[in-house]
């Protein structure tokens, strides 16, 4: 190959990898667990963020978690320098602006993350008059764990610039992002998403859009097996955990993990699952865990779940 003509190819490829506009506002939709950390990481990463939610109560209590978080990362990030924490923690904060109007949030976003209840219908709804206040560039994403993406970017007319992007609870200490495309999804759009994810320190992985992507299709059926082995007796939560932390060295065994998630969480994601996927024996329901859902123990939310929270 002759130098010009590599060099040509080799500037095409640069161009087309680099074509995507940076993310610098972003709206997330959704103050919960999930949406306060993504705020969280895109605020400290320069980003100005638009944080939406019903009411002015719930946001102030969520700008409230994001503050305590950033605290427990400037403990570590500036050690020997409280004041440099302190500014830190304020300069961060700045970043984050709150909103009870989803339309007028978007309305000058380059990216719209949604991270509201998981169902279809009530993301659908909220996409629909997004995609009308939402400037024509503007990307949308969904970080829903057991919808798949395309069933939601339909009720939109922007389908190649939709993507998934997945994030891991506590959102500023895990370093994954999955990265999900539908077949409609354009380079530029996914490269945005990749790049997106970079600019928040965080590793991206892709995914088609199938259940559970990567990490929920492995973990959630783990965690699942999990309360099997206790249902039959085979052995205990406690000696379960042990195992998997000190035999297979996870952070946390599957029953400390299912009361950090939420124990509602992981038995949505498997009925879901189940309903579409009948036949699949991994994802049957668990009578241990729905009794446990049923009376309200879902893990360290309210204090109790396959352990006791309470202080
Ligand atoms: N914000 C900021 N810093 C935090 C934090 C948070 N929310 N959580 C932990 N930290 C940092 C702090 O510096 C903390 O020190 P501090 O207590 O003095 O402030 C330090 O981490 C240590 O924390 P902990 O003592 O609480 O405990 P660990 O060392 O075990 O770390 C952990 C906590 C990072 C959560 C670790 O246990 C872990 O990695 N657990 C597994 C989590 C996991 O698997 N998540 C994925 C769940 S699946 C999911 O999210 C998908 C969804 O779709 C269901």
């Amino acid at each position: 190959m002759s130098h010009s003509v590599f060099k040509v190819l080799s500037r095409q490829m640069s161009t087309s990898l680099s074509r995507h506009r940076p993310v610098k506002y972003l709206a997330v939709i959704g103050s919960g667990l999930m949406g306060s950390g993504i705020a969280q990481v895109a605020a400290s990463a320069g980003q100005t963020v638009t944080l939406v939610d019903q009411t002015d109560d719930i946001l102030s209590k969520s700008v409230g978690s994001i503050k305590k978080s950033l605290q427990r990362v400037a403990k570590k990030k500036f050690a020997d320098d409280p004041k440099g924490g302190e500014n830190y923690v304020s300069d961060v904060l700045a970043h984050v602006k709150t909103s009870t109007n989803a339309e007028s949030a978007v309305s000058n976003a380059d990216l719209v993350v949604e991270a509201i209840v998981e169902n279809l219908d009530v993301k659908r709804k909220l996409f629909s008059s997004l995609d009308k206040a939402a400037p024509p560039h503007t990307i949308f994403a969904s970080n829903t764990s057991s919808i798949p993406i395309e069933d939601i970017a339909v009720s939109t007319q922007r389908l190649d610039q939709w993507g998934g992007a997945h994030f891991f609870n506590p959102v500023p200490m895990m370093k994954l992002l999955e990265v999900i495309r539908i077949p409609q999804t354009s380079d530029e759009t996914f490269n945005s998403l990749l790049e997106w994810g970079k600019s928040l320190g965080k590793v991206t992985v892709q995914c088609k859009d199938t259940p559970g992507f990567i990490v929920n299709r492995l973990l959630v059926p783990y965690m699942a097996e999990a309360v099997r082995l206790v249902e039959r007796g085979d052995a205990s939560p406690r000696d379960i955990d042990t195992a998997m932390k000190l035999g297979a060295g996870y952070p946390m065994g599957p029953f400390e993990l299912s009361d950090y998630v939420g124990l509602d969480t992981t038995k949505f994601i498997l009925d879901g699952w189940h309903e579409r996927f009948p036949d699949n024996p991994l994802f049957k329901p668990i009578p241990m865990l729905n009794k446990l859902v049923g009376e309200g123990k879902l893990g360290m939310k309210t204090g109790e779940g396959f352990y006791s929270h309470k202080k």
